[in-house]
Formats: C-alpha cells, sequence, structure tokens
C-alpha cells in the first residue's frame, strides 16, 4: 500500500505521540526535611533516591532538600497537603496539630533506650499510631530513629534547680513545654533552623536534641555543656499526603515503599553509630564539656519531670501510654 504525504505526517505525529507517552516525565517525589545530609534522616533519604534510581529510574525520581533548603519541620506537612511536597519525616513531636496520641514520644522519660522505643513502635499500639494522622490526609509509612535527647546549654546542668529560669528552645510541643515548665524554666517554640543563632547570640541559654543534631547543626560550639540526660526520645515519623500516595499506579507505588522500607532499616541501623559518632567528635573538639549524672543526679531529674505524664494521659490515651511502657520489659 502506498502513503501519500499526507497520511506519512499523520503516521509520524501518531509515532511521536505514543512515544511521548511512554517517555513520559518521571513522577517525581520531593523529600523535604530539616537535618543536615551526614545523620539518619539525612542517610536515609540518599538511600532512598539510589534504591528508587535503581529500580524505577525512568518512572520515578527522588529530590531530595535537606537542611530546611525547602520548608521547615512546621510548613512542611501544609505543603505536602498543597502537593509541593510528596516525602517528608518530622520529628514525632511535630505532629501536634494533626493528632494528640503521638505526643506520647514526648513524654519524659517514658522509654529507657532506643531499643525500648523500637519495640514500642514495632508493637501492634505503635504500628496502629503510624494510622493516626489519616483523617488529617496524611499517610504515615514508617519510623525512622534518630536516638535519645541531650540537654546542652550555656552552663552545667547538673540537677534539675539548674535549669530554673533559663530559658530553652523546644519543637513544637505541649509535652515539652509542659517538661520545661516543670523545672521552673522558660521554653520556646522555635524551628530547627533557627536554633544555632539563638544560641549563638545567647537569646537562650539551651535546648535538647540528639548527639547528631547537635554536633551537625554545631550546636556544641555554642553551648559549653551538655548533660547526658536520654531524657526523651526523637524519632520521625515518614509520612506522604493520602492523595499523592494513593494516586500513585499500583505498582510503583509497591516498589517505592519497599525502596522506603528498606532506606528506613538502613536508617535505622546507622543511627546509633552516628551519634555515638557525633558524641566523640564533640569530646575531641574540646568544646563542650559532656556531664554525666550519676544514679541521684538522674533520679532527681526523673522525679522532677516525670509528673508531666498525668497531664497529657486523657489527650493520648492512657492505653497507649501503658502499652509505651510494656516496651521497656
Ligand atoms: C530533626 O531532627 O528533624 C529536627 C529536630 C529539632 O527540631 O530539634
Amino acid at each position: 500500500m502506498r502513503l501519500f504525504k499526507p497520511a506519512l505526517t499523520a503516521l509520524s505525529a501518531a509515532i511521536l505521540m505514543a512515544s511521548t507517552a511512554v517517555m513520559a516525565d518521571p513522577i517525581t517525589i520531593k523529600f523535604s526535611h530539616v537535618v543536615a545530609e551526614n545523620t539518619p534522616k539525612g542517610q536515609m533519604g540518599k538511600k532512598f533516591q539510589e534504591l528508587v534510581a535503581e529500580r524505577l529510574g525512568d518512572q520515578v525520581a527522588v529530590e531530595l532538600y535537606p537542611s530546611s533548603q525547602l520548608y521547615g519541620d512546621d510548613k512542611v506537612l501544609e505543603a505536602m497537603l498543597l502537593g509541593d511536597v510528596q516525602l517528608a519525616a518530622p520529628s514525632l513531636s511535630k505532629f501536634q496539630k494533626y493528632t494528640d496520641q503521638l505526643q506520647v514520644f514526648d513524654l519524659p522519660f517514658l522509654f529507657k533506650d532506643i531499643e525500648a522505643v523500637e519495640r514500642f513502635q514495632s508493637s501492634e499500639t505503635g504500628q496502629s499510631l503510624l494510622t493516626a494522622l489519616e483523617p488529617k490526609g496524611l499517610v504515615g509509612l514508617g519510623y525512622l530513629h534518630n536516638g535519645m535527647k541531650q540537654l546542652s546549654a550555656s552552663s552545667p546542668l547538673t540537677v534539675p534547680d539548674d535549669a530554673d529560669g533559663k530559658k530553652f528552645r523546644i519543637m513544637t510541643s505541649d509535652v515539652l513545654e509542659a517538661q520545661f515548665d516543670a523545672l521552673d524554666a522558660v521554653s520556646l517554640k522555635k524551628p530547627f533552623s533557627e536554633v544555632f543563632i539563638l544560641l549563638q547570640t545567647k537569646a537562650i541559654d539551651g535546648q535538647e536534641n540528639t548527639y547528631s543534631n547537635i554536633y551537625s547543626q554545631k550546636f556544641f560550639e555554642v553551648q559549653p555543656y551538655i548533660t547526658e540526660s536520654n531524657h526523651g526520645v526523637l524519632d520521625y515519623m515518614v509520612v506522604s499526603s493520602a492523595r499523592f500516595w494513593n494516586g500513585l499506579p499500583e505498582e510503583v507505588r509497591g516498589e517505592v515503599k519497599s525502596a522506603l522500607d528498606e532506606a528506613i532499616a538502613y536508617g535505622n541501623e546507622l543511627s546509633q553509630a552516628k551519634n555515638l559518632e557525633a558524641k566523640q567528635a564533640i569530646i575531641d573538639s574540646g568544646q563542650s564539656e559532656i556531664i554525666t549524672l550519676d544514679d541521684a543526679q538522674r533520679q532527681q531529674w526523673v522525679d522532677a519531670m516525670k509528673p508531666v505524664w498525668g497531664e497529657f494521659a486523657d489527650d493520648i490515651g492512657q492505653d497507649i501510654i501503658d502499652a509505651a511502657q510494656d516496651a521497656n520489659r
């Protein structure tokens, strides 16, 4: 059959359209977070990007935006609901606007160590909390560890009275506010990206964070004392918006989820080492003294902070608090 020129032109246009459809732009997953790349969350993000590139390179592209480059944690969830970001992993302390239940993770001296946190997160109750954000249009895809929090300050904090009247930066959590109220200290809810400058200019006296964050954000350079209190946990929930997540083609969603699970496991495995490495680097710097508490001193901090539990039991749910406590055994 002979084709005339107009027919040939129509045929090439059809072929072009078909190949353009096949080579459609990949789905973009923007992962916005606030910490440095060399942290458990930063490394988890890089691993996720690599795995997705290996397995879904032509269909899905992961873009990483660390160090609050795109959004701070207080804005990222709003941006996600508007479709501007597809993945985030805010600290569990930053979800209070969306659910009260996750505040369980902020209760002081609830978990004896990160292994207990892991047991709780893997338990039936812990897993059910991944759905706590669904009514707000967010999907919890997994927990990621950073580690246990320490207190840093411009003067030594050995007993709770040492914190009396001092100003501390906290994440956006009423439990954390109550924890510092219990010490007769002043707390300020401020974004992570502002903490260094607040400490450097002495607008605040201290803050609470993991060694990994204290090191990677250089807080130790402007905080001469770090009390190894392990009084709370700083972990993350990896989240996406239900609209984006459920809108992914089923096969793609399955592959993305398995890449994410592997990346989270990788970040979790790395987290303890990252904190130990950071602690050693702080010691080696000689810029900040690490204060270890003896049993009697530690008990004073427990006695001062633990009454906070009672204030939040109704909001969080006593059953959830009990399940978290069980994970210590
Ligand atoms: C983070 O680790 O993502 C930030 C923690 C903080 O805001 O202190």
